[in-house]
């Protein structure tokens, strides 16, 4: 039964990743990487469903998207081979990163939840994903660390959103203790 609800938390979560990310993303004509949504879930996959299965999620994710487009369109091979594979190949810690920052902690109050969530969410993934972009398109990391400034202020909104989400429904719903 346990094992049941875990497999249906999983297989739900990477739903709402897929879904977020059929939403078209907003290119940037100086950066081949465009504002996404999908990002947000994998926040999400972290606070709601702890470390394990919110990577779990993304992997489930990851398999799918062999044979669906969800990533703005494409599948994983083609974004593995490009110039957002950085990103998309961090997400999988996102889940396990936040669930070690946040098992540091007590009770931990909503601002360091906050903290928890940008650290893992937004820095890791954003470093990881300049990281690749520089390589890839041969310019130096500190041009695509400047380049990539641009994802802060809506991915820390999305941060926001993903700890007020959290804070809202990870009690009541209680996902990480019940499965
Ligand atoms: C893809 O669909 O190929 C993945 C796109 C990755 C976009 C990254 S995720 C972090 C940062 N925030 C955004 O809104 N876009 C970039």
């Amino acid at each position: 039964m346990k094992d049941t609800r875990s497999l249906l938390y999983i297989a739900m979560m990477a739903t709402v990743l897929i879904v977020l990310g059929f939403i078209p993303g907003i290119p940037l004509g100086f950066i081949p990487v465009p504002i996404i949504l999908q990002n947000l879930g994998v926040m999400l996959a972290g606070v709601l469903l702890g470390g394990k299965k919110g990577s779990l999620s993304i992997l489930l994710l990851y398999l799918l998207a062999l044979f669906i487009p969800a990533f703005s369109g494409n599948t994983l091979l083609p974004v593995l081979a490009g110039p957002t594979a950085g990103y998309v190949i961090s997400w999988v810690f996102v889940p396990l990163l936040v669930d070690f920052g946040l098992k540091r902690f007590n009770k931990p109050s909503l601002l360091l939840q906050f903290v928890v969530i940008f650290l893992a969410g937004v820095i890791f993934v954003d470093f990881i994903g300049a990281a690749w972009l520089a390589s890839y398109t041969h310019i130096s990391l500190a041009k695509s660390l400047l380049s990539n400034l641009i994802f802060i202020p809506g991915d820390t909104i999305k941060a926001v959103i993903a700890t007020i989400i959290s804070y809202k429904f990870a009690g009541s719903l209680n996902v990480k203790n019940k499965i």
